[in-house]
């Protein structure tokens, strides 16, 4: 009996990811698709600073950026994984931010940051076979998510027992972060009352690294990053940020 059910269900499973694969495979041969109700556009700038993906946006497959490194700071998993990587400046500047945070006594820890396209695969996926395919508000289809691009992280705080929940926004921690994130050169990317320009819930746990100038102007203006970008389509399309290091904010605090 048990055995037939998880025949049964491998074989669900070997569907769906065929099904998406010969979806992706499509829509990446076309270039720009029109099956779903919106466009899709393929990235061709993942690399830029301000590279913006979102669920008209998507990475190709094999996407994967060739400066990712493990940023030193605490996290939820203890194995060295991928999850505790970013691309080289955004980790040093989070780690820059996570000091000046425990200088303060905030406790904030990594969850997840780096994350490929069959990682991102494998969550969607189970996300579908658990609350089913209804373009997800919280779970990005595979390339749609800023976790491949190494620009990303989740983050929590113990009081919280570590989950990734809105009520971090009315935490400290999550005040704290949402103050001073945009000075190192993050925002959180999906805000409340925005749900309409982003396509995703409130999550005060998704920090996007953009930059030190980009952040502070999305902030001061109460901006997405899809306002910010479509104002100025020049920076959404050129490969003009590139990322470099930004030494005057740089401290190393967890080198030795
Ligand atoms: N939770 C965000 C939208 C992601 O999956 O990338
Ligand atoms: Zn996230």
């Amino acid at each position: 009996m048990l055995k037939k059910y998880l025949s049964q269900s491998i074989i669900v499973i070997i569907v769906i990811v065929i099904s998406l694969l010969i979806f992706n495979f499509a829509t990446e041969l076309k270039g720009e698709q029109v099956g779903l109700a919106q466009e899709i556009s393929i990235i061709n700038n993942p690399l830029d600073r301000l590279v913006l993906v979102n669920k008209q946006r998507r990475l190709k497959w094999n996407f994967s950026p060739p400066d990712l490194t493990t940023v030193n700071i605490p996290f939820t998993v203890v194995e060295n994984s991928s999850r505790q990587k970013m691309r080289f400046e955004a980790a040093k500047m989070l780690e820059n931010l996570i000091f000046q945070a425990q200088q303060e006594e905030i406790e904030l820890i990594g969850v997840s940051g780096y994350r490929s396209y069959q990682r991102q695969l494998e969550i969607f996926l189970e996300n579908v076979i658990l609350f089913g395919d209804d373009d997800s508000y919280s779970s990005a289809r595979p390339g749609h998510s800023e976790h491949q691009t190494g620009l990303a992280i989740d983050l929590t705080t113990p009081d919280l027992n570590y989950q990734l929940t809105e009520e971090l926004g009315q935490h400290q921690a999550g005040q704290w972060l949402e103050k001073w994130a945009p000075s190192y050169g993050f925002i959180v990317r999906y805000q409340q009352g925005k749900e309409g320009i982003t396509g995703y819930q409130y999550e005060p746990w998704h920090l996007r690294y953009v930059g030190v100038e980009a952040a502070l102007e999305i902030v001061a203006d109460d901006l997405t990053l899809e306002e910010y970008l479509f104002a100025q389509p020049e920076k959404l399309l050129t490969g003009k940020a590139k990322l470099g290091i930004e030494p005057p904010r740089l401290r190393f605090p967890f080198e030795s």
